[in-house]
């Protein structure tokens, strides 16, 4: 695992993104198909963007690119305006020419008995793909990656999780108050995202400096799911000052 700390977000996203659209190119030279693991939050905004300007400017396609997101909120249809499905459309999907059946989401509204099965689904689709080529991540301030709350260790796969009050707390706003956050969510597992061949971590402010600090240079340990990826063979953090700033 390795970390680079970034005068400013823009730079980060820049160099992040030119390492996706050259292995997105270089899979496109052999007729390949690459396999994207996506992130949602505030986040990937920036590099989402970015890719969104190579795709209009620099004439890069999507077409051979196949996605798998992180998570998704249980409960939330995807028309929902803060589902993750809502979410990856409006801010990347809906302006590049990736193919809808590229696409996979787990699912906000599978029954609750058929969970088990839809998350089983995902793993094996995943599998079926060839796996993650490039793991795409966030980290909130429990340490999650995904949505592998404190006490999910590196043997977790995909399934549905209850998710911590400080997850809530920090997603509050955006759903008009804590109450509308909902408490469940379906997630990769840790081990899901430990079998991606490439893990690329971006965090920007102050607010995660600490957070980023502990994952980077704290015990391994489930309460702090981010700190598997020390084991990592080729994970790297993309970090502004402000993130790398307790390091
Ligand atoms: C969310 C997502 C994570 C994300 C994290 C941080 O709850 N499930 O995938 O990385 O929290 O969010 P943000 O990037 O908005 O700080």
């Amino acid at each position: 695992m390795t970390y680079e700390v970034f005068a400013t977000q823009q730079e980060a996203v820049k160099q992040l993104a030119a390492e996706v659209a050259e292995l997105i190119r270089s899979r496109q030279a052999e007729g390949k198909n690459v396999v994207l693991g996506l992130a949602t939050g505030a986040s990937p905004l920036g590099f989402y963007a970015e890719l969104i300007r190579l795709h209009k400017e620099e004439g890069l396609s999507f077409k051979n690119v196949t996605t798998f997101n992180l998570d998704e909120y249980y409960g939330l249809p995807r028309e929902h305006v803060e589902s993750y499905w809502y979410f990856m459309h409006t801010n990347l999907f809906n302006h590049i020419d990736i193919p809808a059946e590229n696409i996979n989401l787990p699912s906000g509204t599978v029954a609750e008995e058929d969970i088990a099965a839809h998350c089983q689904a995902y793993e094996d689709k995943i599998k079926a793909c060839g796996g993650l080529d490039l793991q795409i991540l966030g980290i909130g301030r429990t340490g999650h990656i995904g949505f592998n709350e404190p006490g999910s260790d590196d043997t977790t796969r995909t399934r549905q999780v209850h998710l911590d009050d400080l997850t809530k707390t920090d997603a509050a706003p955006a759903f008009g108050g804590f109450e509308n956050v909902p408490s469940y969510a379906i997630t990769m597992g840790v081990a899901t995202i430990m079998d991606a061949k490439k893990v690329r971590l971006m965090a920007w402010g102050e607010k995660k400096a600490s957070i980023v600090n502990k994952a980077i240079n704290g015990p391994i340990t489930a309460d702090v799911a981010a700190s598997y990826l020390q084991k990592h063979p080729d994970a790297k953090y993309f970090l502004d000052a402000a993130a790398g700033s307790e390091l």
